[in-house]
């Protein structure tokens, strides 16, 4: 290999078409002493063409059409021709430079033409790089084993993908802790499924996870391909609102509902108020219930306008399902009765637009009330489709408000023009699967944290169960790998009309 041009961040190199190094893959330029070196990832390869060549190879084809027989080339010059014809021009991002051992982000030389080496870095010595830059990945070869041991206390190692040469690529728990992070991707591309890894995995630690689940799939975690429970299956608890998911008014108290009928079932303003007097009443008469409530609100003195508002966000709270007078739900007990950790699964699947939508206000607005009373840990939230029932001002407040508390979200989603800008910049990690669409790889290109070219060029092709990492957990050298198989049951398959029935023949006549 040899350096043809630098142009800003990117450098341009020739390689031969024999030289096995494709787009992702890791390179290092080293100065003949070998004291310094530039980190440079693949990002998109080319033919080289120059007029010359062109010219060769037109002659070429011309000779070989005009010729029945093999030509005369003692010298086999033939063969060099092809290898010339068949070179490559590399385009690789400057990731880092290594000096001394040490890794810096910074990169202010400008490597030799003549003199450089170029070779390939694997997946272990990347990572004893980025060890030397004194933060933490590991990758080690196989399960388990070889796995590199960090200075930094990150205990907690998760395996989740295979690099192109199959070695293990780990990243660690402690780096999703207190992060907000993006899985997206084009449908079907691996994306439940990754995350499904990843919870798995935190859960395994003992950490508490809420996942918002729009395809009831997540419920897979707690079985095992053979149909026997999974190491977590004792941590999985799925809650359908209206089923196993039902509150009662009393625990959720007056900021949950309020913000429910508010922002879910837009109450207007002067009826909330009259609610929380009939409510305020029924609690002084210790008599809060629904159906008390209903009550009340035919009886009471008003606007029919405001009693109307009132009788129909009554009724839908009722037909709802999710309140219920006794027995209700408490995060707290669940939280309490797992004390490794639990995968609380929100199976919204069945579930209205309007159901869904009163239930992750209800609960999310639950959950940074007993967190900021210091009533139960920090969790970690994954929300599938989250612009189907988040509402917009939600948005600002999960990377703010509730970050700060202690809800650490996950956002997975095929739509990445539905995530607002302002979250993007917020971003600690980005796993990207493939997209075809090209709006959809402009905004992602354009949000991600690394260059939009590379960012467009990689995604393009990547192959299904295929992603590319960015951001914290990979310390800012983006990786390609291919997602683990985990031992846990994936559902998660969209219902299929023809896939069960057999191919039958119309009889004939
Ligand atoms: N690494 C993998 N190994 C085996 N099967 C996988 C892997 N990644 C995804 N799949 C399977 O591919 C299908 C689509 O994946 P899924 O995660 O549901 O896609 P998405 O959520 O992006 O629509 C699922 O049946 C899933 O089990
Ligand atoms: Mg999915």
């Amino acid at each position: 290999m040899r350096i043809i041009s630098k142009e800003r961040d990117e450098i341009i190199l020739l390689a031969l078409h024999s030289e096995e190094i494709g787009k992702g893959d890791y390179l290092l330029i080293e100065d003949l002493d070998g004291k310094r070196g530039l980190l440079v990832q693949v990002y998109d390869e080319e033919y080289h063409n120059t007029q010359s060549l062109l010219e060769d190879m037109i002659r070429d084809e011309v000779v070989n059409a005009a010729s029945r027989c093999n030509p005369y080339d003692p010298l086999e010059i033939g063969d060099i021709a092809r290898i010339v014809r068949d070179a490559r021009l590399l385009r690789c991002k400057i990731r880092a430079s290594v000096e001394d051992d040490r890794l810096s982000y910074t990169a202010s030389w400008l490597p030799s033409r003549v003199s450089s080496r170029i070779r390939r870095v694997d997946m272990l010595e990347l990572n004893s790089l980025i060890q030397s830059g004194g933060r933490a990945s590991g990758i080690g070869r196989g399960r388990g084993e070889g796995m590199v041991t960090i200075d930094t206390p990150k205990m907690r190692p998760i395996e989740i993908g295979y690099s192109k040469d199959g070695e293990t690529i780990t990243i660690y728990a402690e780096d999703l802790d207190g992060k907000l992070n993006l899985i997206t991707g084009k449908k079907g591309s691996g994306k439940s499924h990754l995350a499904k890894s990843i919870i798995k995995s935190l859960a395994e630690y003992g950490a508490y996870i809420f996942v918002l689940d729009l395809n009831n799939e997540y419920l897979g975690l707690a079985w095992r391909h053979d149909g026997g429970k999974s190491s977590i299956g004792d941590k999985v608890l799925f809650l359908e609102p209206g089923r196993g998911l039902r509150f009662t008014l009393d625990y959720l108290g007056k900021g949950p509902i309020a913000s429910m009928l508010k922002y879910a079932l837009e109450i207007p303003a002067a009826s909330l108020r009259e609610f929380f007097r009939i409510w305020d009443t029924l609690v002084s008469r210790n008599r809060l219930s629904i159906s008390n409530l209903i009550e009340s609100v035919a009886g009471w003195r008003s606007n029919e306008l405001v009693k109307d508002a009132l009788a129909s966000r009554l009724h839908t709270m009722l037909t709802s399902g999710l309140f219920t007078d006794s027995n209700g739900v408490k995060v707290e007990d669940i939280i309490r009765e797992r004390s490794n950790g639990a995968i609380a699964i929100i199976g919204m699947g069945k579930t209205t637009p309007v159901v869904r939508r009163m239930t992750v206000e209800l609960l999310l607005s639950k959950l940074v009330e007993l967190l900021e009373q210091g009533k139960i840990p920090p969790i970690f939230l994954f929300a599938e489709e989250a612009h189907l029932y988040l509402r917009d001002t939600y948005w600002e407040d999960i990377v703010t408000r509730m970050r700060h508390f202690g809800v650490f979200t996950t956002f997975i989603t095929n739509q990445p023009d539905a995530i607002s800008d302002s979250i993007y910049r917020q971003l600690d990690n980005i796993f990207l699967f493939n997209f075809t669409n090209e709006n959809d790889l402009e905004k992602i290109a354009r949000a991600s944290m690394i260059d939009a070219e590379s960012v467009k060029s990689i995604v393009r092709t990547l192959p299904a169960k295929h992603c590319m990492v960015i951001g914290s957990v990979v310390n800012n050298l983006p990786l390609v790998m291919m997602t683990m198989q985990p031992e846990v049951l994936m559902l998660g398959e969209t219902k299929r009309f023809f896939s069960n029935k057999r191919i039958s023949t119309p009889p004939s006549s």
